[in-house]
Parts: structure tokens; C-alpha cells; sequence
């Protein structure tokens, strides 16, 4: 970080990366700007930025003394109430019943390595990461706020948070809204881009014009949510893969969120991320603070590519806290799409003792275990092993499956109770409910308030016994309603409205507590699939359910969007049955297998059922995973085809040695009369020489790249094929 001190008595911070620069400016009468975000400049005085600012505005003094319209300066942090009349990125409502709060530069501190965040999940980097904490302060109602910017050098990528401290000795402070960051940019000639969608439609592209005026995404179902993901970048007109533009925006938080776009009268645009401050308010006793989740930056104008592998290389690197960030994932065979709730102990252990000869490492036993679960209706709260229907205890049926050779795996969903369960009817007051109103199920089950220290306790106790006393080697943490009926018998009246942020808290704490006292365990989170798919839950779970829709072309549109943000080793993707349970389409198995290759490779039907020839291809396709798998879940992913959702998909991922590629390539609909069509390949050596599966020809890496791949005759829909290229030289 290089800071240069100018003779007008301006700071200017300079944040550089490999490739981008975030420059923070503090100007003579300490207000905080943000001259310059985006390719990496070398630190010189660029306040001219700010004085170059013409007065457009019609609330422009006319006396030719210079004076700031904060609304045309880009800003770090705008507050409400002065010469911004643009959407603050906070709002405090003090004890006189003012709104208005008057940010001033106080101090700064720089340091190396940036420290977790307390109470939530964090991006961190022993060797990568430089801090600049700004502090600011209204001086006349004692609010402090210091705003923390971390930038991560090699990886180009930047953190932002935000902490408010009271530091008025008798007034307490209500915050009504307060964003993680601000990104003010002198243009608006942008599209949107971010992920939205619906349980089993999950992580689908959706681009759009920025027109002025304010367009949001966001989400207050208490949890991120499968209708829009915490992601959105701003991307110039015509950005693809490899060319344009982008602002990146990713929330490390799990809970509700917005994500704001605000293309002004002058032709800026306001991007902002935080919590979403609708049903949100917190009260600042004195000397009390808040800290929010914090949110990632990137910056490129090398397309959503390059943003995309930033993405994945920081979280791989700095955010998956989990020993498992860079351990091999296990495949494993699932017990729910091939029995749902209906299994015993011969069934379970034929299931997983196929799933052994076929391949699989890790046999996962899913929803129906417990209590008097052989429904969705019953039991959640009674994590009480079924022994009648395991044929015994928990530990002993984990004991025959280990004696197959593969290890064991199982699901659980603490954060929900059942009204028919033991659980419910000693503590019907531990359910999210509005006294005296009825509560309403969804899937037959209420959410457990989690902003309550005794229901956390609770899901860390039994969760310890639970990993204590079994053999138990990953979970799947399923999370199957959003939250209704938002109210706490924990919480007093006036703090009602904390109860959705403490609720995400007191699971934050429940995860660090189990996470770290189970570090050999693997975690999966899900929610209905991906409902909870954020990068707050990849910091405590290195993986996730990308979708309950396990149908490989409705796959390519979700892992496709999903990886725009989130790295391939984070993606579960199972190989299913046909016709498929989601949406009865039968595609062959060499294109379940190959779509299920894109990320996390599992199994999720019943192999008993199937032929003995889908299972010869089943077995040799986990063959072939196993030999490509460092490849997929640590190497880099390039798209070589699907952004604009068409009829080919079409994507690459190149080992960290960049020594083997495998590419994929799936066309869904057959096209009458077509000539063959070539696949061009990225990011090779042009010089180099390449083996193609087992041809005996070598190909330059130039030819790969320049003429391609021959992708033959395609006489079918939903047609797939794949490449296994070694670099010889
Ligand atoms: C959710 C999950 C499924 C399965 C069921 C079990 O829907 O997404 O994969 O675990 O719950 O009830």
C-alpha cells in the first residue's frame, strides 16, 4: 500500500493488485473519496480526479467559490442528509430523533495480515493480505465508524467491512441501515449481471441494461436464498468471457442481503452490498459496536473469466478455512434420490457396498434416520438414531459400511424442528414465531430461533455427541424452509428487529464451534439444494448442494451461473437416474457423468436398479474422474461456450501444472443437416505440443486454441463428449 501526502494536505491511498488499483483519497476538510477503482495504476498524485469535478449540479453555489456537491464525488461511505441526495450507504437515527450523521476523517491504521472478523466469516491470507483501516467520526453525536479495506495483492482481489462504534457516553444510537460497501463509479453505461432463479432453477444468468434509477437484488427470506444469489458485477456493454469491463460484488454473509445498482442523474453509478435493511435495525448502547459481514471486490477488464477464476482462486486460497480447501473430495454415493425414506439396514449397506465396487468412496447416509422420520412430516429436533429401522445402533451400521471398504457419511438439518416432535413440545418457545399468531410450516417444519444462545448451545451439543461417538467422516447440513413468521420469545420488543442478523450470528457460532472441534470432518451445506450457496457458508463448508435438480442440461445452466462465483471443488454434482426425478427427461449416462464432472463428482441413485451396462459406463467414468480430479477441483476453469444459455455448453479445466485439460463439451438439441463444428480451446501454450486422449498425433497448442477440437457427427439430443489432453512438451 502506498500512501502519498500531497501539498494541499491530501492523503491518497493507494490499494494496488497484479492488476487493479482502489485509490482512497482524504481531502483537506477530511471528507473520504474514492478517486480511482479500477486497472492497476502506479501511486502518483491523481487529485486532480476530484478537482476536475464540474458543478452540474442545480444546487451549485453560484459565488465561484468552490464547494463540494458530495453527490458528483465518488465516495467511500455517502452519507444522508448533506449534498448527497443519492442512497447513503448508512442511516442512523440518534437519540434527538435526527437523521443526520457527518463522517469526518479521524485516523488511519495500515497493517499486514487482516484479521477475522469477529463473530463471522472472514477472507484471510497470512502472506497476501494488506489492511487500511480508515476511521471516521461525527463529532457532534460521537458515532465512530471505521471502514476496513484489505486488498490482496497477488490474488486481485479487495475486502471491505465496516464497524460502527458509539462513543456517546449516555445516548444509545438506532442503525437502520448500514451497508459492508460503497462503490461510487463516474459512469453508467453498464449492464448488470448476477445469478437469480428458484429452488431446482438455481444460479441462472440474468443480464440487463442499467437504466437511471435504482435497480436492487436482494433477499429477506432469512437466508441468501435460491431466488438471487449475493453476487451481482457491473459489466461494460459486450463483456464476454475474455474482454470487458467488470465490478464484481460478493457477500461473505449467508442471511438477507441487498445488492444495489443506483445509475444517477450525472451518469455515476452507486453499486452497494450489505445486509438488507428492510425488517433491520440494531441498537448502539454506549460503547457498543456493530460489525458487518464484509464484502469482496474485484476489479478486471480481462471479462467474467478472469473475474471468475479470482473468485476462485481467493476463496480456494483464502476463504475455505477447512482443511479440505485443497484435499481431495471424496465421491460419494447418496441413499436419497435412490431411497428416499424408505430403507433399512439390508438396503443401505447393498446400497453402499455397490457403491464400493463401483467406485465410490464414501457412502452418505441422507433424511430418515432419526426420531420417527420415514416422512417429511415428523422428528426434526429428535436426533435420536432409528434403531428399529438402522437394524441396530448408529455406530454399528456405520461399522458394517466401513467393513465394505468405504467410509461414512450423514445428513442433518439442526437449524429446524418439527411440531411433532419431542423436541417442539418441550421447547415450543426455541420455534421463530409471533405470539399468539400461528406459525406456519413449510415442508412441515418450523425454524428454530437461532438468535437464542440456548438453541445454538443445543445444536452444538448434540451435533458434538453426535461426531464424538461415530465414525462419521463428512455431513451434509441441509436447511429445507426460509424463515416466516420472523419474531423471538428470545428477544425484547425494541430488539425485535436484530432477530434475522443474530439469527445468522448464532449459526456462525454454532459452525465455528463444531467445524473446528471436527476438523477431519467434511461439510456439505444445503438448503433445498442451492438456497444457501454463499460465500459466508464456504468458509465453514468447503462444498455445496448446488441444486436439488440433479438433470444434467438443467445442471449445465446452474453450474455454469454457479461458477461465475464459486470454484468447481465447491460444487457437488451427482450423477442421477432417468427418467430424471426433477423433470423426467432421460439423457444417457455418458452425459450425466460427463455434466457431473464439472465439479465435486457424486452418485445419487439406485444402483441396484440400474443396468449392468450403465453401470459399466458408471465405473469407468469414476475411473476417469479419479485420474482428472486434482485437475477439476484445484485447477483453473475456462467457459468455452454457454454464456448467452444457447444450445452448447462447452468448458475446460486446466491443472495448476497446466500439464492436463479436460475439456467438455455438451450440445443439447441435435441441428438437422449440420456440417462438423470445431471447439476452440484457451489459456495453452501456443508452442507446446499436446496429446489428445490417445491420438497419436501431437497438436501445437496453437492449433488448439486457433482451429480446435473436431467435434464430429451429432445424431442425438443431449449430446456429449469429452477430452483428456496432456501437455508432451
Ligand atoms: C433437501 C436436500 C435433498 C435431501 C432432502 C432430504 O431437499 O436438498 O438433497 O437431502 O432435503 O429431506
Amino acid at each position: 500500500m502506498t500512501l502519498i501526502e500531497n501539498n494541499k494536505n491530501r492523503k491518497l491511498f493507494f490499494l494496488n493488485t497484479v492488476s487493479s488499483s482502489l485509490v482512497i483519497m482524504v481531502h483537506e476538510d477530511n471528507y473520504v473519496f474514492l478517486p480511482y477503482f479500477g486497472s492497476k495504476i502506479e501511486a502518483s498524485d491523481i487529485d486532480y480526479i476530484i478537482d476536475g469535478i464540474t458543478e452540474a449540479n442545480y444546487m451549485a453555489d453560484t459565488d465561484n467559490k468552490k464547494k463540494f456537491q458530495l453527490e458528483l464525488i465518488p465516495q467511500i461511505y455517502p452519507s444522508y442528509g448533506y449534498t448527497d441526495l443519492k442512497e447513503p450507504a448508512f442511516h442512523f437515527v440518534h437519540k434527538d430523533g435526527s437523521r443526520i450523521t457527518d463522517l469526518r476523517y479521524k485516523s488511519h491504521n495500515i497493517y499486514k495480515t487482516k484479521k477475522k472478523l469477529n463473530g463471522l466469516p472472514t477472507v484471510l491470507s497470512n502472506d497476501d493480505s494488506e489492511v487500511l483501516e480508515l476511521t471516521l467520526f461525527d463529532e457532534l453525536k460521537k458515532v465512530e465508524v471505521i471502514i476496513t479495506l484489505a486488498v490482496f495483492e497477488k490474488h486481485n482481489a479487495f475486502t471491505k467491512s465496516v464497524k460502527v462504534i458509539n462513543k456517546n457516553p449516555s445516548d444509545d444510537l438506532y442503525i437502520e441501515k448500514i451497508m459492508s460497501a460503497n462503490i461510487d463509479i463516474q459512469e453508467s453505461n453498464f449492464e448488470l449481471i448476477h445469478l437469480a432463479g428458484a429452488w431446482a432453477r438455481e444460479c441462472h444468468i440474468k443480464r440487463r441494461r442499467l437504466e437511471q434509477g435504482m435497480q436492487s437484488i436482494g433477499s429477506i427470506r432469512g437466508a441468501s436464498g435460491h431466488g438471487q444469489n449475493p453476487f451481482a458485477a457491473l459489466i461494460s456493454p459486450n463483456t464476454d468471457e475474455n474482454n470487458g469491463e467488470v465490478f464484481a460484488m460478493n457477500f461473505v454473509y449467508s442471511g438477507n442481503f441487498i445488492i444495489s445498482a443506483e445509475a444517477d442523474m450525472h451518469l455515476n453509478t452507486r453499486f452497494q452490498m450489505g445486509i438488507n435493511d428492510f425488517d433491520f435495525g440494531w441498537t448502539l448502547m454506549p460503547n457498543e459496536e456493530f460489525q458487518t459481514p464484509e464484502a469482496v471486490l474485484i476489479y478486471t477488464n480481462k471479462g467474467l473469466g478472469d473475474m471468475s477464476r479470482t473468485f476462485h482462486k481467493l476463496y480456494q486460497d483464502c476463504l475455505m478455512s477447512n482443511k479440505y480447501a485443497y484435499k481431495e473430495r471424496p465421491i460419494l454415493i447418496n441413499s436419497w434420490e435412490s431411497n428416499y425414506f424408505d430403507f433399512n439396514k439390508e438396503s443401505l449397506l447393498k446400497l453402499a457396498e455397490e457403491g464400493k465396487n463401483i467406485g465410490a468412496e464414501l457412502f452418505v447416509l441422507d433424511d430418515g434416520w432419526f426420531g420417527k422420520r420415514n416422512d417429511d412430516k415428523t422428528s426434526l429436533g429428535d436426533w435420536t438414531p432409528n434403531e428399529q429401522k438402522l437394524g441396530g445402533s448408529l455406530s454399528s451400521l456405520i461399522d458394517d459400511v466401513n467393513k465394505k471398504g468405504i467410509s461414512f457419511g450423514l445428513w442433518v438439518e439442526p437449524e429446524m424442528v418439527s411440531p411433532d416432535s419431542d423436541l417442539f413440545r418441550k421447547h415450543p418457545e426455541w420455534a421463530i414465531q409471533v405470539k399468539g399468531r400461528k406459525i406456519e410450516t413449510s415442508r412441515h417444519q418450523y425454524v428454530l430461533d437461532l438468535s437464542n444462545p440456548e438453541v445454538c448451545d443445543y445444536i452444538i451439543n448434540f451435533m458434538t455427541e453426535l461426531l464424538s461417538k461415530n465414525n462419521i467422516t463428512y455431513i451434509k447440513w441441509d436447511m429445507n424452509r426460509n424463515i416466516t413468521n420472523l419474531g423471538s420469545s428470545y428477544l425484547k420488543p425494541e430488539r425485535q428487529k436484530e432477530q434475522a442478523h443474530r439469527y445468522m450470528l448464532g449459526l456462525y457460532r454454532v459452525l465455528d464451534n463444531i467445524v473446528n472441534a471436527f476438523p477431519n470432518v467434511l461439510f456439505e451445506s444445503c438448503a433445498g439444494g442451492g438456497g444457501r450457496c454463499d460465500a459466508g457458508m464456504l468458509y465453514y463448508m468447503p462444498q455445496v448442494w448446488t441444486s436439488d435438480d440433479t438433470d444434467a442440461i438443467e445442471r449445465l445452466v446452474i453450474q455454469y451461473g454457479a461458477s461465475l462465483v464459486y470454484p468447481s471443488i465447491s460444487l457437488a454434482c451427482h450423477i442421477s437416474d432417468i427418467p430424471n426425478h426433477q423433470t423426467r427427461r432421460k439423457e444417457r449416462i455418458e452425459t450425466r457423468a460427463n455434466v457431473a464432472m464439472w465439479g465435486n463428482l457424486g452418485l445419487e441413485l439406485n444402483l441396484n436398479k440400474i443396468s449392468e451396462e450403465d453401470k459399466k459406463v458408471i465405473t469407468q467414468k469414476l475411473e476417469i474422474y479419479k485420474s482428472i480430479r486434482s485437475t477439476v477441483q484445484f485447477g483453473s476453469i475456462y467457459r468455452l461456450k454457454g454464456l448467452n444459455a444457447q444450445n452448447e455448453y462447452a468448458w475446460m479445466h486446466k491443472s495448476i501444472d497446466e500439464e492436463t485439460i479436460v475439456v467438455n463439451y455438451v450440445q443439447i438439441c441435435v441441428i438437422p443437416n449440420l456440417v462438423t463444428k470445431r471447439l476452440r480451446l484457451e489459456a495453452l501454450d501456443s508452442k507446446s505440443k499436446y496429446k489428445v486422449n490417445d491420438s497419436e498425433k501431437l497438436y501445437t497448442g496453437s492449433e488448439l486454441m486457433n482451429i480446435g477440437l473436431m467435434l464430429g457427427e451429432i445424431l442425438e439430443d443431449a449430446f456429449a463428449i469429452q477430452w483428456i489432453i496432456k501437455k508432451v512438451n
